[in-house]
């Protein structure tokens, strides 16, 4: 038999987008996403679906389009469970804040309370569908709480890691690269993978539907995002070795990236990754490794996050040595605060951290972001726990209008390459700045030579 109803666990950045494509390109399929947090579900049954909680290009508009007729939003969750014939766990996986491999170690406690309760709640046999990103080898985890605390039924569970990326969820979804399936090699696993491939099948082409078992699945992920992290980490190594010699790191970056063995893509450098996946997958390998004794895998991955971190601290210290060693009582203004451009998630976003060395040093900061909120800004700050709430109010502001956040600057940093940074009145921001006005563009996204002539001291990254 095939699919009916869908169920996943966790209305988030995967959670949401991954389902409503499904709903839009299944209509004969009822998606129900279900998550505890009540607000964010709230969000997603606005009635002016502009409100939705994650902006990404494209979205609202399949959202529309399927809302009420095959796909639903809703916080019962045990409802939606016991209805659906496929569970797709979609929750949150960070990295361990407390106990054993704290800082390392992913914490599973999400993803095991959704089993516990799909197995409380499941009266009839269910494919589960891990989603979310987790250690090679969870999946047995999930079988074994599964099977023992279960009513008898039968449970097939299947790794299916989501690749997209933030700010192109939508166009990852539609046209994705590769959608991966792990399942049990066994006649039951295989029809389990199959009636997945059928749901994918539907706008997937199927030699880009690729199964394998579900250690393979699980491994391939991390794999992923650690060779795509790395590939910043090693421009951005050369880009402070370019600042050194005179070489520029964009040509480099075109000159290697023109290899086709290297190839052109993920080759920006930048004031460093951020991102909700990046650090917390590696760091996440990192602790695998070492949990099986092997020290120079964990050592060699651990470098990625070395150097990232190296990055975002030398952006920060570049500015407060550019202007004259001190920042003290000097406003400096923020363009961007997001990880990315066309997303309003800050997680793990180079800005935190540039800000937080900044604020150290007395700063003033004011920020502009065309998605992000005043109250994320300061929930980001303040989760560092560095100083109070109450100090980092006093030493930033934010600003709805990237004019006023530059009037009387010493310098602009930008953070996020947003494409309207690249449209603004440069003239009219240089005339309100203090002199001289500085630009330290983190994304090396502005046109330095248009901005030198308009008279700024411009500073990008490995040139
Ligand atoms: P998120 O924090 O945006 O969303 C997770 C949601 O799960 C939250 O809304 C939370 O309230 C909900 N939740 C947690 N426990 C729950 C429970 N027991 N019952 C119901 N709801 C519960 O996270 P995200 O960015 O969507 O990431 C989810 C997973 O997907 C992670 O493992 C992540 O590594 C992986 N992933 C993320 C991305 C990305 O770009 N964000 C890409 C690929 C993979
Ligand atoms: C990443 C993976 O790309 C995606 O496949 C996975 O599913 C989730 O993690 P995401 O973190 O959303 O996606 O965005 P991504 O485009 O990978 O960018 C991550 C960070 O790296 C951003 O801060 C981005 O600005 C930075 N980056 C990316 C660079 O600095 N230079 C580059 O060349 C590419």
């Amino acid at each position: 038999m095939s699919i009916k109803k869908i169920c996943c666990i966790g209305a988030g950045y995967v959670g949401g987008p991954t389902m409503a494509v499904i709903a839009q390109k299944c209509p004969d399929i009822q998606v129900t996403v279900v998550d505890l947090n009540e607000s964010r579900i709230a969000a997603w049954n606005d009635e002016n679906v502009e409100n939705i909680p994650i902006y990404e290009p494209g979205l609202s508009e399949i959202v529309a389009s399927c809302r009420g007729r095959n796909l639903f939003f809703s916080t019962e969750v045990d409802k939606a469970i016991d209805e659906a014939d496929m569970i797709f766990i979609s929750v949150n996986t960070p990295t361990k804040t407390y106990g054993v491999g704290k800082g390392m170690a992913a914490d599973l406690k999400y993803i095991e309370l959704c089993a516990r309760q799909i197995a409380r709640v499941a009266k009839n046999d269910k494919i589960v569908v891990e989603k979310s990103t987790l250690p090679v080898r969870t999946a047995s985890a999930i079988k074994d709480i599964l099977d023992h605390t279960g009513n008898g039924v039968q449970f097939q569970i299947l790794s299916n890691p989501e690749f997209l990326a933030e700010g192109t969820a939508v166009a990852d979804l539609l046209a994705p690269d590769r959608v991966l399936i792990g399942g049990d090699t066994t006649e039951e696993g295989q029809k389990a993978i199959q009636k997945l491939v059928a749901i994918y099948a539907n706008w997937v082409p199927q030699e880009q539907i690729l199964t394998t078992n579900v250690w393979s699945s699980e491994l391939s992920k991390l794999t992923a995002n650690a060779f795509l992290a790395q590939r910043v980490s090693s421009i951005n190594a050369m880009s402070e070795l370019c600042e050194k010699t005179g070489a520029d790191v964009n040509e480099v970056a075109k000159a290697i990236g023109m290899d086709s063995r290297i190839g052109s893509k993920f080759l920006k450098s930048s004031v460093g990754f951020g991102g909700s996946c990046f650090q917390k997958d590696i760091l996440n390998l990192v602790y695998i490794a070492k949990s099986y004794g092997l020290n120079e895998v964990a050592d060699y991955w651990e470098q990625v996050i070395i150097m990232n971190d190296h990055q975002k601290r030398r952006f920060a210290k570049n500015i407060i040595q550019t202007l004259y060693n001190t920042v003290a009582g000097k406003k400096i203004a923020f363009l961007g605060w997001a990880f990315k451009k066309d997303t309003n998630d800050t997680r793990e976003s180079a800005a935190i951290y540039v800000a937080d060395d900044l604020l150290n040093e007395r700063a003033e900061i004011c920020v502009f972001d065309p998605k992000v909120s005043e109250d994320q800004i300061f929930f980001d700050l303040d989760y560092l726990e560095t100083r109070t709430p109450a100090e980092n109010k006093a030493g930033l502001q934010v600003d709805d209008n990237p004019y006023s956040a530059a009037d009387k600057a010493h310098a602009i940093a930008v953070l996020t390459e947003w494409d309207e940074f690249k449209t603004y009145d440069w003239q009219r921001i240089y005339d309100n700045m203090l002199k001289p006005a500085f630009i330290f563009d983190g994304r090396n996204l502005l046109d330095k030579e248009a901005l030198e002539k308009i008279g700024f001291v411009y500073q990008g990254i490995g040139s």
